[in-house]
């Protein structure tokens, strides 16, 4: 049985006062959270796991966290998962996997750390995925496969298909590149390898493929890859046929520089939903000091575009956190006038404006403006190089806080609007772009009243056809 930590209660209030802490995206009470993990429904309830230091806000000594929601919106703390256990393969860490229905008995398959070793264990529950037993047989399998000079091996997808349990396993393959490594299994403990289910491109997709989710989606299958060194999270999207897969399309999950390590569910209405770890965009130092480090994102609906690419939405109950409404229509931005709404503003909000794009070079959103303009934030699209990017060069007066501007590719057709969906929340912003594209940020204003909108065009005018601008509640106090 895994230790059971009481969480501490206080710990939420105690950080609630903190300026950069987000109010509405899940992060754990204190310290520190990586990625999404063991994401399941179960009778209903959403579960959430997470990689988590309960004791400091760093990397290290990994635990699984764990949270429940009845509608994706609101979450309640549960103990601790799993924590590692002295002499075991897990005695340095319980790193990331998955959670299935193993015919009622919730099971759970996550990389076990000792020293250099990474291998896959399991643990059940009987108490509704509350407390977990290890396997006694942990580790499930002894070491990679023999013949592949593997770089790592850790990371699990697990599914059924008629009686038989299929496990990718993350990796790379010396000098190859990212490999997603296949087996199969009659009860989800003896496993037997078959090969790799898709192996990548040194180049282009990086050395070791770590955190892999494999899915149907419409009539493709999704493999979901974080590979290193690229630090963002990618998609292939292609055909499943003798247990191979062979990617079509790809692209970036999302290109804002903050968003790694996805994992997905499928949940009892047939939705596809995926969350991803939101890292920090400060010093180590800055982030001991705050007693937390690292961000859920909001859960997001993927679907196949008719185009074969990932279409990412958020959960529409997110609408349960609106406050106030504002509203505006067809207003007119050139250089000379932006627009900036009087008296709406703050650094909890959720913003959905389309724009036509007119003559206009440049054309956007900036948030988290000081009334002087020394401190904003732009989610900006040029429209020579058709790209989207987030601006946060003079997102702080801090310089111990990343100031980049990162941004990939959008392609409009003609005569379609730019839609941006944008939820801020203190310091992060999550943008969604015409149902296909996201980017996510990590900003830290120096400024308490760096709270103001502004929406502009350079280079030529555009249109405003809507803008709705909604405050926020917080997840944790109503
Ligand atoms: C991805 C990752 C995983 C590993 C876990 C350890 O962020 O490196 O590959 O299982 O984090 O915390």
């Amino acid at each position: 049985m895994s230790q059971i930590y009481p969480i501490p209660g206080d710990e939420r209030a105690r950080l609630a006062h903190d300026p950069q802490r987000p109010i509405y995206h899940f992060l754990p009470p204190s310290n520190w959270l990586n990625d999404p993990n063991g994401l399941i429904q179960w009778k209903g309830r959403y579960h959430l796991f997470y990689q988590y230091n309960p004791v400091a806000a760093r990397w290290g000594a990994i635990h699984w966290g764990h949270a429940v929601s009845a509608d994706l919106v609101y979450w309640a703390d549960l103990p601790i998962a799993l924590a590692p256990t002295p002499g075991a393969p897990d005695q340095d860490g319980c790193w990331s996997g998955c959670i299935v229905d193993d015919n009622g008995i919730p099971t759970l398959i996550y990389t076990g750390f000792r020293g250099e070793t990474q291998l896959p264990c399991l643990a059940t529950s009987t108490d509704d995925l509350i407390t977990w037993e290890k396997h006694p047989g942990n580790p499930l399998i002894a070491a990679p496969p023999p013949g592949v000079d593997v770089l790592a091996f850790r990371d699990h997808a697990v599914w059924k298909e008629g009686d038989t349990w299929y496990q990718l396993i993350g990796a790379g393959i010396k000098d190859v590149g990212g490999a997603a490594l296949l087996y199969r299994s009659p009860d989800l403990r003896a496993w037997e390898y078959l090969h790799p289910l898709c192996v990548g491109d040194l180049g282009t997709t990086g050395e070791v493929w770590e955190c892999p989710d494999f899915f149907p989606l419409g009539d493709k299958h999704v493999l979901l890859i974080s590979p290193i060194p690229l630090r963002k999270t990618l998609y292939l999207i292609g055909t499943y046929a003798g247990r191979r897969f062979t990617p079509e399309t790809s692209g970036v999950v999302d290109f804002g520089g903050h968003f790694y390590a996805s994992q997905t569910l499928r949940d009892d209405r047939g939705r596809r939903l995926m969350w991803g770890w939101l890292w920090e965009g400060r010093g180590e130092a800055a982030q001991v000091q705050a007693g937390w480090a690292g961000v859920m994102s909001l859960p997001r609906v993927l679907s196949l575009l008719p185009d074969g690419r990932l279409g990412m939405e958020p959960a529409p109950e997110l609408a349960l956190l609106r406050r106030s409404h504002h509203c505006w229509t067809d207003l007119h931005l050139d250089a000379a006038a932006p627009f900036v709404p009087a008296g709406v503003g703050g650094d909890a909000l959720e913003l959905i404006v389309e724009f036509a794009l007119g003559d206009a070079a440049e054309l956007g959103v900036k948030v988290r403006c000081s009334p002087d303009r020394r401190e904003w934030t732009s989610i900006v699209y040029d429209r020579e190089r058709a790209s989207l990017a987030i601006d946060r060069r003079h997102a702080s007066l801090s310089d111990d806080c990343q100031r980049d501007a990162c941004g990939d590719r959008l392609d409009l057709a003609a005569g379609e609007p730019l839609r941006l969906h944008i939820f801020l929340d203190r310091s992060v912003i999550e943008v969604f772009a015409n149902g296909r594209a996201c980017l996510t940020g990590r900003i830290y204003p120096a400024l308490a009243d760096s709270l103001e909108v502004e929406l502009f065009a350079r280079g030529g005018s555009a249109e405003v056809r809507s803008l709705d601008i909604r405050e926020v509640r917080s997840i944790w106090t109503s």
